[in-house]
């Protein structure tokens, strides 16, 4: 399912893959809610840091499918989602141990989500594109209706 968009993409981070777009977007929509949540008075939500990662899995495993459905292969791509989870579960750990504080570990993931949607799926989309366009089997969404 679709989330409701929290209007925090901004345009040059648009891949034009509606889904994945509303996904990264909600992705913006969590890490701005736990910024906030860690400037509160309250203890950190650590079960709301843990819902962010069990979320990027999820919009890791729509990208996979995603990637299935067009044809693209996705090797690779998924050779790096697997190391960026690995990443950020760790960097939670430090967090979760008392190593490393809240707003590290926000600072953390907010550099690596930039960085992940303009260097992993702005060419992850450009493929997802060409594919469609080569495989009359595999038309993009609009092409079906
Ligand atoms: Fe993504």
């Amino acid at each position: 399912m679709t989330p409701p968009f929290a209007g925090l993409l901004p345009d040059a981070l648009l891949i034009d893959l509606p889904e994945i777009d509303a996904q990264h977007d909600q992705i913006f929509g969590r890490i701005e809610a736990l910024k906030a949540a860690c400037y509160g008075s309250g203890p950190a939500p650590l079960e709301d840091f843990q819902g962010l990662l069990d979320y990027l899995q999820f919009h890791f495993a729509t990208e996979e499918r995603m990637a299935r459905e067009a044809g693209v292969d996705f090797l690779d791509h998924d050779r790096v989602h697997q190391e960026n989870l690995q990443s950020l579960h760790k960097a939670f750990g430090e967090v979760r141990a008392g190593a490393r504080d809240v707003h590290s570990f926000l600072r953390y993931a907010e550099y690596w989500f930039e960085r992940h949607i303009t260097e992993e799926d702005k060419p992850f989309a450009d493929s997802i594109r060409a594919c469609r366009l080569k495989s009359p089997i595999n038309p993009s969404p609009a092409a079906r209706r």
